[in-house]
């Protein structure tokens, strides 16, 4: 719960507030980009919701913040009604889990609701209405975890659902009881419409999925910036090599999809030669960082 004897002075006055507790991790703008803002490393409320629409956002930002750091004094909509907007559609049958997990910084999860068996991509913290929601969907059979930093949770949805949790090797350790380790250094299909790709950089271990050439599901290798407004990596949060990682996303270029939905930072939908030509640019441009 967050605490209103903590709130930050630059929230406007008003029902919603964020506290001193933020860790800046995004979700809260991403969801309600009229509500939110940020400043000086901490979110705020720059606007108070006017409608149904904006409070019903801010609220789903209430419920995703891994910190609990957003309160609301008083609402029109409950929580506990807006709790069943999660998971969030994105498209065909990808979704974004929300709940977000400070054991990952806040990472973003996603699930896809496949004919041959439900996929989480990394993992959300552990929410009995999150698992209601998803056995409504038919279950969870495989838990793909981009890199050891987002696992968060993941060993208790696998438990809960008996799905399988699938790892690079090189981001396993003995903490990490996955059931799939991937050995591969190289792109594989793990099942049909279902491409493993090996990026190693962020961490050694680091992989993303290629869900039926169209959603990329990048972890911390790949995001949307909404500083540069344009593909994006970091240098800076680069924990293996960052000779690696920009190999891992040169790789890329092989590919093709128009989602890019990430862990850390922002999710994008372009065509697939916009995607593909923002990617080079991407490449270009942090070659020379
Ligand atoms: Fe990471």
């Amino acid at each position: 719960m967050a605490d209103y004897k903590k709130r930050l002075k630059k929230n406007v006055p008003g029902n919603f507030y964020v506290d001193k507790t933020c860790i800046n991790c995004d979700a809260c703008r991403q969801l309600a980009p009229k509500v939110f803002s940020e400043d000086s490393g901490f979110s705020y409320v720059y606007k108070q919701p006017k409608d149904e629409l904006n409070e019903r956002q801010a609220l789903e930002a209430l419920l995703a913040c891994p910190t609990h750091s957003i309160g609301a004094l008083k609402t029109n909509l409950k929580a506990r009604n807006v709790m069943h907007d999660f998971p969030l559609w994105i498209a065909d049958n990808v979704f974004y889990l929300g709940f977000h997990s400070d054991k990952s910084f806040g990472a973003s999860s996603y699930f896809i609701e496949d004919p041959q068996g439900n996929w989480m991509i990394d993992s959300p913290r552990y929410q009995k209405f999150l698992c209601q929601q998803i056995r409504e969907k038919g279950g969870l059979k495989y838990i793909f975890l981009t890199h050891q930093d987002d696992i968060a949770d993941a060993e208790k949805y696998a438990r809960e659902f008996g799905a399988q949790r699938i790892l690079h090797k090189y981001d396993a350790n003995k903490n990490h009881n996955v059931e799939i380790l991937i050995q591969h250094s190289r792109a594989f299909f793990f099942t049909k419409d279902f491409l493993i790709i090996p990026t190693p950089g962020h961490t050694k271990g680091h992989c993303v999925l290629l869900y039926k050439n169209k959603f990329l599901f990048s972890g911390d290798h790949l995001w949307w910036s909404r500083r540069t407004h344009s593909l994006g990596a970091s240098k800076q949060v680069c924990w293996y090599s960052w000779e690696k990682q920009l190999e891992s996303l040169k790789k890329l270029l092989e590919y093709r999809f128009t989602y890019v939905l990430p862990g850390h930072g922002r999710r994008v939908n372009y065509p697939n030669i916009t995607m593909h030509q923002a990617l080079e640019h991407a490449i270009f441009r942090l070659e020379s960082i």
